[in-house]
C-alpha cells in the first residue's frame, strides 16, 4: 500500500496489520484487523507523528522514503508510550540522527523505561507549540486517554487535530478515510473501541472533549492512531463519544449467562421471552461460546443487563467470572442489572453476581432469581414475568 495523501504537506505513513486478532494480551479480539497510523508533515521543517508497531518500522520507513529522505526528519511526536506507537521511534531514529523526540513529561518517563535510549528528548505541555515554518504544532496533554503520557497535536492551518488512541478503531482497510468505508462497520468498531479502552475513563473523555471545545479550535478533520480518519463529519464521532461518555444508550437488554446442565439457559430463555413480550429489543449471549469484547461493545448501547450463572462450590462457574472481571475493570455508567441462576443446594452465584455488579456501577433494580434444580413450568413463568418487569423498568429510564 502506497503513502496516502491526507493534505497538502500531510501523509499517511503508517501501516495495516490485516491478521492480528487479539489486543493488548487476548483482551479485545480485533476481527477486523488494525492499523497503526503515523502522519508524516513536510515543511520547512519535517516531522513524525507517532510512529507503528516494531515489525512494521521497515515499511513506514519505505513510506516516509516515498516523500522524503528520513535524514531529513526534524521531529518524531510521541503522542502515547503503547509501544503500538512507539515501537519503531528506535530504528526511525537510526535513519533520522538529528530527529529530536517530542512528549509530555510522563511519555518522556515512560520511552526511557520502554526502550533505554538516549535520546535527544523536548518535553512539552499543553499550549506549547513548536513552528515548523509555514504551520505549526500545537500541544494538548491528554493524561488517562488512556495512558498518564497521553497528548494530542493540533494543527491550526490544516484544521487537523492528531488523537492518537482517541476516537481510534480497529479497522484494517486498504482505504484510510471514513466516507470510503462502510458507515455501520466503522461505527461499530469504533464503539468496541470505547467500550473497552476508554469506557471507564469516561468522565475524563467528558472533560477533554469540553476543554477542547471550550479553546474553539477548528477541526476539520480528526486523524487517529488506529483506523480510518474522519473527514466527512469529524463532529459525528465526537458528539457519539460523548453520547457513550454520558451513558446514553437504546431501550435494549443484554441476556448474558452460562450453565452446566441447561436449567439456567431455560431461564435465560424464558426470560428472553419475557423481554421480547413487551416489545423490548434483547440480545441473548451464552458466555462461552461468545467473544466478550463484543458483549462489552454491545453492553455500551444496550441499557440493562441481565446476567446468569449456575452454582458451583456456592459461587458462580468459573466461565461467568471473565465477564464479571471486565465489568469491574470498565465500570459501565448509567446501566441497569440484575442476576438470575440454578442451583442445587445452598445457592451462592446469584449472590455473588450482584454484589460485583454493584461494585461496578450497575444498579440492581430487582431481586435476583434463583431457582432450584430444573425449573418447572410454573417456574417458567416466574423467569418470563423475571424479564417482562426488568424490561418494563427499561422503558421509564
Ligand atoms: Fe494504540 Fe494505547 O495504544
Amino acid at each position: 500500500m502506497p503513502t496516502v495523501k491526507v493534505l497538502d504537506g500531510v501523509y499517511w505513513v503508517g501501516a495495516v496489520d490485516w491478521n492480528v486478532r487479539n489486543f493488548h494480551g487476548f483482551t479485545y479480539t480485533t476481527h477486523r484487523g488494525t492499523t497503526y497510523n503515523a502522519y508524516l508533515i513536510v515543511d520547512d521543517k519535517t516531522v513524525l507523528v507517532d510512529t507503528v508497531y516494531t515489525p512494521y518500522a521497515g515499511e513506514m520507513i519505505d513510506r516516509i522514503s516515498e516523500v522524503v529522505s528520513p535524514e531529513e526528519i526534524d521531529y518524531i511526536i510521541a503522542n502515547h508510550v503503547e509501544v503500538d506507537h512507539s515501537g519503531a521511534i528506535g530504528e526511525v531514529l537510526k535513519h533520522a540522527p538529528k530527529a529530536k523526540v517530542v512528549g509530555t513529561a510522563r511519555c518522556r518517563q515512560g520511552l526511557m523505561k520502554h526502550y533505554f535510549g538516549e535520546w535527544d528528548f523536548q518535553v512539552v505541555k499543553t499550549g506549547d507549540e513548536i513552528d515548523l515554518g509555514g504551520r505549526s504544532l500545537r500541544f494538548i496533554e491528554a493524561p488517562m486517554l488512556h495512558w498518564p503520557d497521553t497528548m494530542f497535536t493540533y494543527i491550526e492551518k490544516d484544521a487537523l487535530l492528531l488523537p492518537n488512541d482517541a476516537f481510534g478503531q480497529h479497522l484494517a482497510t486498504s482505504e484510510r478515510f471514513d466516507d470510503e468505508v462502510d458507515e455501520n462497520i466503522l461505527m461499530a468498531e469504533a464503539a468496541k473501541y470505547y467500550a473497552n479502552i476508554l469506557w471507564p475513563l469516561s468522565p475524563l473523555v467528558i472533560k477533554k472533549i469540553e476543554e477542547i471545545q471550550n479553546l474553539r479550535l477548528k477541526i476539520n478533520m480528526i486523524a487517529p492512531s488506529h483506523g480510518v480518519i474522519w473527514r466527512r463529519n469529524p463532529t459525528k464521532i465526537v458528539e457519539a463519544y460523548l453520547r457513550w461518555a454520558k451513558g446514553e444508550s437504546e431501550d435494549r437488554i443484554l441476556v448474558v449467562y452460562d450453565t452446566m446442565w441447561g436449567s439456567t439457559e431455560k431461564m435465560a430463555r424464558s426470560i428472553v421471552e419475557g423481554v421480547t413480550s413487551v416489545n423490548v429489543d434483547v440480545r441473548m449471549y451464552r458466555i462461552p461460546y461468545s467473544d466478550r469484547s463484543d458483549i462489552m461493545a454491545d453492553l455500551l448501547n444496550s441499557k440493562g443487563l441481565l446476567l446468569g450463572s449456575s452454582t458451583i462450590n456456592n459461587d458462580i462457574i468459573p466461565t461467568v467470572a471473565p465477564i464479571l472481571e471486565d465489568l469491574k475493570g470498565l465500570k459501565p455508567k448509567g446501566k441497569v442489572a440484575a442476576a438470575f441462576g440454578s442451583y442445587g443446594w445452598g445457592g451462592g452465584a446469584v449472590k455473588t453476581m450482584e454484589e460485583t455488579l454493584k461494585k461496578a456501577g450497575f444498579d440492581i433494580v430487582q431481586p435476583g432469581l434463583s431457582i432450584n434444580w430444573v425449573p418447572d413450568r410454573e417456574e417458567l413463568k416466574r423467569c418470563f414475568d423475571f424479564g417482562k418487569e426488568f424490561a418494563e423498568r427499561i422503558k421509564h429510564l
